[in-house]
């Protein structure tokens, strides 16, 4: 008998971790944040997406931005980001003799971590690049607004670029700020009131009304914050609408 409980006893742990694994597993741009920290981009690269470091020798004067239009110019191909960062740069670079004879004069260079990195690992980073690059931000209508709403607001500072997946939150359930899409998302937002209601009040009813949720969302550290006396009603719009098309894309 006392075997048996036990057996139920671990298994409902076990499935219980699963669960929770499942729930809070980090979206690709998340993953990819935390390894452009752990790697050492931000030694060079600002990881919010403007300049970069001073870099003597230069043709800039600076490391590049990955952001501020600069996608054009760098990564115009498809496999591009993932060449910077597995091979140092793309083939098209390492044969240029002008690239490496510009490389021989200034301070730093890109460096390839191919070596280091699992495909897995390649393919966050380049979303996590990618993101910042804004190289899949809407270009026209209201999703476009709600973009540059989130952008000026500072939501993206806590959200993750283009709300894709957020920094570290100590204390909260799934350990970072949730994206605007996928599973974690879902779980805080069943409508567009709730959307609304998360915007406006940095909360919900239905969060309020269970217990669970309540004791998470007031021990993490970060909070939602309340938007409601800081955007106009047009605006919150705007953001609803860029984060419903986020929701269809998927
Ligand atoms: C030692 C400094 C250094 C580090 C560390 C570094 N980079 Fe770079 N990176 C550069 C420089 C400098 C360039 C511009 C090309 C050149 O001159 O070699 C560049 C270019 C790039 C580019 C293309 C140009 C652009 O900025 O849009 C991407 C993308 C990039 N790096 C991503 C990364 C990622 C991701 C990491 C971390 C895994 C990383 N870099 C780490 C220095 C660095
Ligand atoms: C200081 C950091 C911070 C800023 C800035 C911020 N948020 Fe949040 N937001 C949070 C936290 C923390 C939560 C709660 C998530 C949780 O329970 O883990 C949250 C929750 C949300 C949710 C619920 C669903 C989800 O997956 O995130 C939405 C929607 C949201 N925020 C939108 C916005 C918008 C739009 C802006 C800008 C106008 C914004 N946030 C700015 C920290 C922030």
């Amino acid at each position: 008998m006392a075997r048996l409980l036990l057996a139920a006893v671990a298994v409902t742990i076990v499935l219980a971790w699963a669960a929770y694994r499942w729930e809070t597993w980090p979206p690709p741009v998340v993953r990819g944040h935390r390894l452009a920290l752990s790697l050492g981009c931000g030694g060079c690269h600002d990881l919010a997406g403007g300049p970069g470091a001073p870099n003597p020798g230069s043709r800039e004067g600076r490391v590049p931005g990955w952001g501020g239009g600069n996608a054009m110019m760098y990564f115009p191909e498809p496999g591009d980001v993932a060449a910077w960062i597995r091979d140092g740069a793309p083939k098209t670079y390492r044969d240029s003799a002008g690239f490496q004879a510009q490389q021989q004069q200034q301070a730093l260079t890109m460096l390839a971590y191919g070596g280091r990195l699992s495909s897995r690992a390649l393919a966050d980073l380049t979303a996590f690049v990618e993101a910042v690059a804004e190289t899949r931000a809407p270009a026209d209508g209201a999703p476009a607004e709600g973009y540059a709403v989130a952008a000026r607001t500072g939501c993206f500072h806590c959200h993750g670029p283009g709300g894709l997946g957020g920094i570290d939150n100590p204390g909260s359930f799934a350990g970072y700020i949730p994206g605007w899409h996928g599973r974690a998302y879902r779980a805080l937002v069943r409508s567009r009131d709730e959307l609304v209601a998360w915007i406006r009040d940095g909360r919900t009813e239905r969060t309020d009304a269970n217990p669970i949720a309540r004791y998470f969302l007031r021990r993490q550290q970060l909070h939602m914050p309340a938007y409601r006396d800081h955007l106009k009603a047009a605006e919150i719009d705007a953001l609803v609408a860029y984060i419903e098309a986020l929701n269809l894309e998927e």
